[in-house]
Order: C-alpha cells, then sequence, then structure tokens
C-alpha cells in the first residue's frame, strides 16, 4: 500500500464499502458511516436482512458453481471489506485450487486485500484495483490470473447499482461476459424498489443515500436486471429475491438475485 492510496481514504462522507460492513455487524467503518448506516436504517429498516440475506446468497451460489457447475474460476466485482465467507473461502472450502480474482475502486478495500489474499496454497487469490466502469482495464488485469479459454463466475453483487446508467451497466456487463467462454457463468445482485419484495421504503433511503454518502446508488426494475442476462441461460429458481435463490425460509428482500450461464 502506498501513501496516495492512504490519501483517497475518505473519512469525512461514508462510503458504500464501510455503510456495508457496518450493517454486516463489521467493524473496519467509521463514525460517519455508522451515522448515515442508521439513518438508512430508520428509513428503510430491513437493509440489514438485505446485506445478510445477499451475503447468503453470495455463498449459495459459490457452493453451487464451484460444485455442481464445477467452476474454477473466479471474477468477484465489488469486494466489499472481508467478512465470514469470502468468495474464495467458500470456492475453495469446495474446491482448493480455484482461482478467484476480486475487484474494487474503494481504497478501504485495498486496504484490506492482504486479507483477502490469503487463500488456498492450492489455490489463488488476486486482487485489482479497479473500477466496474472500465471492464476492458479490468479484463486485462485479470488476463494475468485468470485463463479467459476456460470458464469464468462473473460475479456482480450489490454493484451494478452504482453504474447509474442502464445502458452503461448492460453494455459493461456485455463486455465481460463477452470475454469469457460458454459454461461460464454471470451471478448478479440488485437492489430493487417492487412493492412485491418490500422495496417502497427503499426509495426514500436511497434519496437520503444519495445526498450523504458516496458513491450514488439507484435501484432497478424486474425488467431492467432481466436484460443484464440477456443472451444467458438463466437458472431455477429464475430472478427471485436474493433471500429465496436456492433457499425457501426467511422473509423476501427488495435484491433480486439471479446465476445464469452463458451457452
Ligand atoms: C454493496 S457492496 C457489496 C459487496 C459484496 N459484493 C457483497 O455482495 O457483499 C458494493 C461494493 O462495490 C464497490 N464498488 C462500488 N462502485 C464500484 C465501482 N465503480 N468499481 C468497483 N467497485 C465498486 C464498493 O466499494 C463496495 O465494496
Amino acid at each position: 500500500m502506498t501513501s496516495s492510496h492512504i490519501d483517497r481514504i475518505r473519512t469525512d462522507i461514508a462510503h458504500n464499502a464501510r455503510v456495508w460492513n457496518y450493517w454486516l455487524g463489521g467493524k473496519d467503518n467509521y463514525s460517519v458511516d455508522r451515522a448515515v448506516g442508521d439513518q438508512v436504517t430508520s428509513l428503510y429498516p430491513s437493509i440489514g436482512e438485505v446485506a445478510r440475506a445477499d451475503r447468503a446468497f453470495l455463498g449459495r451460489a459459490v457452493r453451487y458453481l464451484a460444485g455442481e457447475a464445477g467452476v474454477r474460476q473466479f471474477l468477484d466485482i465489488g469486494t466489499g471489506l472481508p467478512t465470514a465467507d469470502n468468495t474464495h473461502e467458500v470456492a475453495q472450502r469446495v474446491a482448493p485450487e480455484a482461482r478467484v480474482v476480486y475487484v474494487d475502486n474503494d481504497p478501504i478495500v485495498l486496504t484490506h486485500a492482504r486479507a483477502l489474499l490469503t487463500g488456498s496454497r492450492k489455490g489463488v487469490t488476486e486482487y485489482v484495483d479497479a473500477d466496474a466502469h472500465d471492464p476492458e482495464r479490468i479484463l486485462r488485469a485479470v488476463g494475468r490470473t485468470l485463463d479467459l479459454d476456460r470458464p469464468v463466475a462473473v460475479m456482480m453483487l450489490g454493484i451494478l447499482n452504482f453504474v447509474l446508467d442502464t445502458d452503461t451497466a448492460r453494455s459493461i456487463v456485455r463486455t465481460l461476459m463477452g470475454a469469457v467462454p460458454p459454461g461460464s457463468h454471470l451471478v448478479l445482485t440488485h437492489p430493487t424498489l417492487e412493492p412485491a419484495l418490500g422495496g417502497a421504503g427503499n426509495a426514500e433511503a436511497m434519496a437520503f443515500w444519495n445526498a450523504n454518502a458516496t458513491p450514488p446508488i439507484t435501484a432497478r426494475s424486474r425488467g431492467e436486471f432481466a436484460s443484464f442476462l440477456d443472451g444467458l441461460e438463466v437458472l431455477e429458481p429464475g430472478i427471485v429475491s436474493c433471500s429465496r435463490w436456492r433457499f425457501e425460509a426467511g422473509p423476501e428482500v427488495a435484491q433480486f438475485g439471479a446465476v445464469a450461464r452463458k451457452p
């Protein structure tokens, strides 16, 4: 880590990775993050449940991919701060030889990257400091660690919501999925305002977030979420609350989850 990385850390404004860490019960956050996190919770009380459901979905999806689907390479964009059961831990528990590359653009995540880079001895765990808006750069960087001629699980959990323009978000997904071979997978979660999933309170919470925290966020409809999966085979049970993806218990949350395979 260089001093420029530390200089990029802002403690005067709430950052998504740190507030997400706060909602998950972590300690890697500042008072400004906790204050914004509490305010969002008061506007949208299920946000903690959303964060926990998203992580539980991550665990189930990666276990499926490393197990039944036999995927051995994972590209996890929008890593977040280390927590319990990070992608490489789940994947390498099933397949110790799994290769995992994390990507995030938050300097605080970068400072914690070393904690993530302790994968299994047979596998590889790498970290790339890059912005999701530049998928070509991500592909160039991961090409050093992943074999892009073999299937890759591209994971974008809770991150396309920070790409505000839907066409841009679609183009990012298309570029990434265009660079990986058939048998690759796309794993997505994304917040929504869909009332049936309890998303109504999310609008006010997101407006508060956008006025007080960074980076700005947006929700998407089921149709917009589905458009990210165009050209891919969406696996059962389709686009659902991430809390219900291959899991029957617990309430639905206003966060879509899906896993799709490149034919
Ligand atoms: C809501 S957290 C989700 C973390 C993890 N994927 C999960 O599902 O628990 C979103 C993460 O995306 C990162 N992020 C946001 N915008 C980004 C961008 N443009 N490029 C790279 N990372 C970004 C944030 O720093 C944060 O760590």
